[in-house]
């Protein structure tokens, strides 16, 4: 990356702060960084902690930016880009990272010319572990698309879709698949417990469980079939618990959840979108 490119998020709250904590460990200067929120007292904590330029007005911190970042509610977006409309003739380029948006209607509220990355990352980004979405508008040149890929791949791991009906599907995936897993978690701490284990330590075990299990099917050597194969040995317990799992249909069950959410993506760009 450029070190030397001026970002500026827009709203200070847990992705800014992953996101910039993540710049700063990949070696990206806190000067060149900067951040506006209303705010104040959170802005100070960020000042103290981060050593960046922070603003309360978001049209000053845009009109001083080549890259601008907006991370605040996806209910807010609207208001924050007609702020920010009149203070970007310098056309920097805009990464959003609000859930649901369409660019199109980013588009529309920035004027109609902005270069617009809209992205999709998940929860894990706060610990540097995200898997995130991305797509360009037409405006957008390859450099802009390393720099923010650069940007992105500091909370995680980065990847591009053709369109944002895909983006909807990786929200569908990775967007609210941390808590499909949390779920999983949840539902084999329960049973351990069932089968008379300590309630912690049928939590740990679960958790280290989803760990390990994440970890090697994360080595890329075997894919996940192979892995499940390898540990279901015949007529043994994991062979049992899977047999158990497709008779209730668990593939369906995961597929009509992940489509359920899919179209839910998209009635809320439509729902954020309907402004006008
Ligand atoms: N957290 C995640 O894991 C995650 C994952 C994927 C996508 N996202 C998206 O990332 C975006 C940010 O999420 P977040 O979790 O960081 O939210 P957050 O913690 O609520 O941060 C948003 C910040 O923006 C501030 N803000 C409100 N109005 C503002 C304005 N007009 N100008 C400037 N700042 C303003 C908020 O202040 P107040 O609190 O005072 O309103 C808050 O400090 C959201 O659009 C969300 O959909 C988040």
């Amino acid at each position: 990356m450029q070190k030397t490119t001026t970002i500026g998020f827009i709203g200070a709250g847990n992705m800014s702060y992953a996101l910039i904590s993540g710049l700063l460990k990949n070696g990206f200067s806190a000067k060149n960084i900067r951040l506006s929120d209303k705010d104040e007292v959170l802005l100070s904590q960020r000042q103290v902690e981060f050593g960046v330029e922070t603003f309360t007005d978001n049209a000053q911190l845009a009109a001083q930016c080549e890259v601008i970042i907006l991370a605040v509610k996806p209910q807010i977006l609207s208001n924050v880009c007609k702020e920010i409309q009149v203070h970007i003739h310098h056309q920097p380029l805009i990464i959003s990272i609000a859930a649901g948006v369409k660019s199109n209607d980013i588009n529309r509220w920035l004027g109609g010319t902005a270069p617009i990355i809209r992205t999709m990352p998940n929860t894990p980004a706060l610990l540097g572990n995200g898997a995130t979405g991305l797509v360009e508008n037409e405006a957008v040149n390859n450099q802009q698309k390393d720099l923010a890929e650069q940007i992105l791949s500091a909370v995680g791991q980065c990847f591009w879709v053709a369109n944002e009906d895909l983006l909807d599907a990786v929200t569908a995936l990775s967007g609210s698949g941390p808590a499909y897993f949390f779920l999983m978690i949840e539902s084999m701490s329960n049973a351990g417990v069932a089968l008379g284990l300590d309630e912690k330590m049928a939590e740990k075990l679960s958790i280290q469980t989803a760990l390990g299990a994440s970890m090697m099917a994360n080595q890329n050597n075997e894919s996940a079939r192979q892995l499940r194969n390898k540990v279901t040995s015949k007529n043994g317990t994991t062979q049992a618990a899977i047999e158990s799992f497709q008779d209730q249909n668990f593939e369906a069950i995961v597929s009509h959840a992940m489509r359920v959410a899919f179209n839910r993506a998209k009635e809320i760009g439509f729902e954020l979108g309907a402004d006008e």
